[in-house]
């Protein structure tokens, strides 16, 4: 096993959608992902495409004193190429920068890799998205490429920088995370 385990990834219980509907209207949270404000409805169809669609896997960020805060997973999971995108959304922002996003995506990659034998995962963060960018580095996903004008932020459009890691970049940062 790769990771440190101090998060428990699980299912998400409907009773917990309330607290997915105030992070994803947090202006806070929302500035770094890709709708910055969502529905009550949205978040139900949301919920129900994400636990009916074989092809999305979403888990509920559960930290070591039992807390729910955040959620992630993996989409567009294609079979037959073996590629996936992989999200995450700490919702509760007293626990940024300590550890909780690194542990979620080695998990995540863990799964893509050695369970569902993937060859590629990719995912999309705005370029003044910092911490994102750092956490996902230090997972081992690297910078690929880049889409101008693809969200409007802060009064002005910004591009996406897309990251990836593939199966021979998971199993060389996997070596280094058991050291760290
Ligand atoms: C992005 C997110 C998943 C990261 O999770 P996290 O638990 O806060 O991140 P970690 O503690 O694992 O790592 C954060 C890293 O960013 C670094 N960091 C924080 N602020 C930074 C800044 N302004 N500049 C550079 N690095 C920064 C931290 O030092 C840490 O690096 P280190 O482990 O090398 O010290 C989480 O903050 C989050 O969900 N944010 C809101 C929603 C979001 O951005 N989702 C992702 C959309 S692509």
């Amino acid at each position: 096993m790769v990771a440190d385990y101090r998060v428990k990834l699980r299912d998400i219980r409907t009773a917990e959608l309330e607290k997915v509907l105030h992070w994803r209207n947090d202006p806070e949270v929302g500035e770094y992902l890709a709708e910055e404000s969502i529905s009550w409805r949205e978040v139900q169809e949301w919920y129900d495409q994400a636990t009916a669609n074989p092809c999305i896997r979403l888990y509920a960020i559960e930290a070591k004193d039992g807390r729910f805060i955040g959620y992630g997973g993996l989409q567009d999971i294609d079979w037959a190429e073996r590629t996936a995108s992989l999200y995450i959304i700490i919702g509760e922002k007293d626990y940024w920068d300590r550890g909780y996003g690194r542990t979620t995506v080695l998990r995540l990659a863990e799964l893509a890799f050695e369970e569902l034998e993937l060859n590629r995962l990719d995912l999309a963060v705005l370029p003044f998205n910092y911490r994102g960018i750092a956490c996902y580095e230090r997972c081992g996903f690297r910078r690929v490429g880049f889409l101008n004008d693809w969200y409007l932020r802060r009064g002005k459009p910004w591009r996406s920088i897309h990251m990836r890691m593939t199966r021979e970049q998971y199993f060389v940062a996997k070596k280094t995370w058991s050291q760290n």
